[in-house]
């Protein structure tokens, strides 16, 4: 394996030796198989390649200072997994195969978790594929799921640092009632003109309100939104957003730091009364809002002048990330050790 310099790596894609699969097919799943291909062998006329029947999740496992290796919440992405399948009709992952395929794959790629001193983590991608050949539009009928990981560094240029983001009213990532809740590709496929266009202009990512009327806030590219104001911890309520475990998991922590939380529609000019606000995520982690600007209404709403992250979302920074790396107790039973 070549030397990989852990400290340095971004969110790329650095192969690794192993990953795990499993096949649906005359409606069951079978047998977890584990490959060392990098590749699938797929038909032309597949359906996830055509109508986009494919879903996807991300998780992390983290090497912690005591020597162990922790998967966060992986329960909530089989969950949430099964939700999209719903949504996209093909078959849902039992949470035991979800986790067993998990666990395999943490173990046989024990090489590939950083060092905790790096800062970076194992990610975890786990990908519903519909694989029957067809042109008409329909569910497939036979299906394949796979885990694969790599190495990541962070999502966003240095980590826990405020950077700035755009308010986007020319593009919507997905609908009220149409896939936004659910992690399938072609919301991403949506987000891409946003996302190019933001970095274009130097902010680190497009920030999307609701799609119907454009007044409130929906979520930051492919991160939560949270803003802190008068002890108050407060997160968009949609049905266009993607229910984020790491959310769901700074809301409680929030209460359990005695703040109040709000899940709820939050009109775009309540940002001017916000003391801090960051952008949550596997992947983000949390991202600390600088500014967000407005470019129709010429606003910019500044969220740290002084450029550093707010005091709540520090706390809750180091609070999150603690317990992922067994630091502090889980009084949640969040995690769970992989390699001991
Ligand atoms: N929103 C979108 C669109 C995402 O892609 C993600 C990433 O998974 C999130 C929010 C954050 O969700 P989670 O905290 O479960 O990673
Ligand atoms: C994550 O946070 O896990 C994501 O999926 C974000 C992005 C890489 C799509």
């Amino acid at each position: 394996m070549k030397e990989i310099d852990w400290a340095n790596i971004g969110f790329g894609y650095i192969p690794t030796d192993y990953n795990v699969r499993c096949v649906w097919r005359d409606g069951k799943w079978g047998e977890i198989e584990v490959s060392s291909e990098t590749t699938i062998n797929l038909s032309i006329a597949a359906t996830c390649l055509h109508y986009g029947q494919e879903a996807f999740e991300g998780l992390k496992a983290y090497r912690c200072p005591d020597g162990k290796v922790r998967v966060f919440r992986m329960e909530e992405n089989a969950a949430r997994l099964q939700a999209t399948s719903r949504g996209i009709v093909m078959p849902e992952v039992p949470t035991e195969l979800f986790t067993e395929m998990v666990k395999r794959v943490v173990r046989l790629n024990e090489h590939f978790i950083p060092p905790y001193e790096s800062g970076a983590t194992l990610y975890l991608r786990p990908l519903l594929i519909g694989t029957t050949a067809q042109v008409g539009v329909h569910p497939a009928k036979d299906y394949l799921f796979i885990i694969f990981v790599t190495p990541v560094g962070p999502y966003f240029k240095g980590g826990f640092s405020t950077t700035p983001y755009v308010v986007t009213r020319d593009y919507d990532r997905s609908a009220p009632l149409g896939t936004g809740c659910y992690k399938v590709g072609g919301n991403y496929a949506a987000s891409l003109r946003a996302n190019t266009w933001a970095h274009e202009q130097g902010y680190s990512c497009e920030f999307y309100l609701d799609a119907k009327e454009k007044k409130y806030i929906d979520e930051c590219g492919a991160a939560n939104f949270f803003g802190i104001k008068d002890n108050t911890y407060v997160t968009p309520l949609s049905t266009s957003i993607l229910p984020s475990v790491t959310n769901k998991s700074l809301m409680q922590l929030a209460a359990d730091l005695g703040l109040k939380v709000e899940r709820r529609q939050i009109p775009i000019e309540e940002l001017e009364t916000f003391e801090e606000a960051g952008a949550c995520g596997t992947a983000a982690v949390i991202s600390p809002i600088e500014r967000i600007d407005d470019p129709e209404t010429g606003k910019s709403y500044v969220f740290a002048p002084d450029g550093k992250p707010g005091p709540i979302s520090t706390r809750l920074y180091q609070k999150l990330i603690n317990i992922q790396y067994g630091i502090e107790p889980d009084v949640h039973n969040w995690t769970t050790v992989v390699i001991e």
